[in-house]
């Protein structure tokens, strides 16, 4: 049995055997202190779920943590706390409300199944490129689609979509260098100045002449919000579309090559992929768990939890708890119902779900079609954790 302080949800064997050790781990109760984290961890999915719903007692709100990070910091460095502002994942009720709104109503399934002949086109282009006696699906294929698509969503030409593979890098950069608040400033402050001049001239060109993309509907539909809001939803859109998508392809191809059985099954039935996507969610999510910050004291899970307390969602236990899953530890492709969390739930419901879906989709089904004879070069390398999500690794095949 696993020491309740013991719970690390980096380690190696929670990735290896999340059932295992999720299931040792809710031994001690499906709410518990981790000593390693410094934080309470919620392990069950009704506890999950429960989390997300609860708003008002577990807090999404960053922006008291950017204003700190940048007091007394450059004008420039401020611009970004108050970018990360607009973030409506960083946000509650109201301002989150406020913030989502617009884009969900921009966001549509009209507006995206819209996308799917452009996916496709990214797609099939991605493929072309490949050199066939040797890839990295990873970097060649994994990486370049979700950017591509983004670009797409919002509109940019196609020649400007290229910057996109690196910025939400640098995007991420921003996320976390202003947290905690010791980071350096110049190379921040850069990125920043940088997005907000793409992002405020795409924002005009789109209300000049319309190009019809989702963007298009944002920028009709953006209401009350002011000008760094806006370009803030953009850049969301952006961070939040890109590495996630990118894991998701990532994990379920390296599922993919280890298992040449499971790939010549889907080959064999193409018209199981939506349930095969929403299965590789639930084994290998991109989002192992979330941060919330507890607001008020309270019970949750037979503990006592106190303001100020940090907390994590475990997404990746959920989707492993014996109790909503029946085998939880293996993999079935036509799994139906499959409640998994990997989008999390309620309020902060990721608003580019369908769109991952439509892209993870074609990007499997086009790759598996095209090159029935794809294996692996050499041992192919399993997936890295960090609590959050996953590190990258490289995926070498050979495709003909
Ligand atoms: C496989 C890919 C993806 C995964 C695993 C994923 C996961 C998630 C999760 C777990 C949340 C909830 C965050 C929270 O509760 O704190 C979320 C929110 C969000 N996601 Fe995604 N996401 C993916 C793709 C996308 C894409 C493609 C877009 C847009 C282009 C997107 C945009 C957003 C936005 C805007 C939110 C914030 C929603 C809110 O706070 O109300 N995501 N995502």
């Amino acid at each position: 049995m696993l020491d309740a302080a013991e719970v690390n949800l980096d380690s190696p064997e929670s990735l290896a055997d999340p059932t295992g050790y999720f299931a040792a781990a809710r031994e001690h109760g499906d709410v518990q202190w981790s000593a390693h984290h410094r934080a309470w961890l919620v392990l069950s999915h009704a506890g999950v779920e429960a989390g997300f719903r609860d708003t008002s007692a577990l807090s999404s709100d960053k922006t008291g943590s950017f204003q700190r990070a940048a007091q007394g910091r450059s004008e420039a460095f401020q611009r970004v706390a108050e970018l990360l502002s607009g973030w409506m994942n960083f946000r509650d009720p109201p301002a989150h409300t406020r913030l989502r709104e617009p884009v969900r109503s921009a966001f549509t399934p009209r507006a995206i199944s819209g996308l799917a002949r452009e996916v496709q086109a990214i797609v099939d282009g991605a493929l072309d490129a490949l050199d066939t006696s040797g890839a990295d699906l990873s970097h060649d294929f994994a990486r370049p689609i979700p950017a591509l698509v983004i670009g797409a969503l919002l509109g940019v030409s196609p020649q400007d979509r290229h910057r996109f593979y690196n910025w939400s890098h640098d995007l991420g950069q921003l996320v976390f260098s202003l947290n905690p608040s010791g980071s350096p400033e110049g190379p921040v402050s850069a990125a920043a100045s940088e997005f907000i001049a793409f992002f405020g001239d795409l924002i005009e060109r789109e209300r000049a002449t319309p190009t019809g993309s989702p963007l298009s509907g944002l920028v009709a539909a953006a209401g009350d919000l002011n000008p760094i809001e806006l370009i803030g939803a953009c850049t969301l859109l952006l961070f939040g579309g890109h590495e996630t998508t990118t894991t998701l392809l990532v994990n379920a191809l390296g599922i993919l090559l280890t298992q040449p059985e499971t790939a010549a099954w889907l080959r064999a039935h193409p018209g199981a992929m939506d349930t095969a996507v929403e299965e590789f969610m639930r084994v290998q999510g991109p989002a192992r768990s979330l941060p919330r910050k507890v607001t008020v004291d309270h019970e949750r899970g037979g503990q006592q939890l106190h303001r100020g307390q940090n907390a994590y969602l475990c997404i990746a236990a959920a989707n492993h708890d014996p109790a909503v899953f029946t085998d939880p530890a293996g993999l079935e492709l036509e799994r139906a119902p499959n409640p998994h969390l990997g989008f999390g739930w309620g309020l902060h419901y990721c608003l580019g779900a369908s769109l991952a879906r439509l892209e993870a989709g074609i990007a499997l089904r086009t790759l598996l079609e095209r090159f029935p004879n794809m294996q692996a070069l050499g041992e192919v390398p399993p997936p890295r954790a960090s609590a959050m999500g996953y590190g990258r690794r490289p995926l070498r095949v050979r495709l003909a």
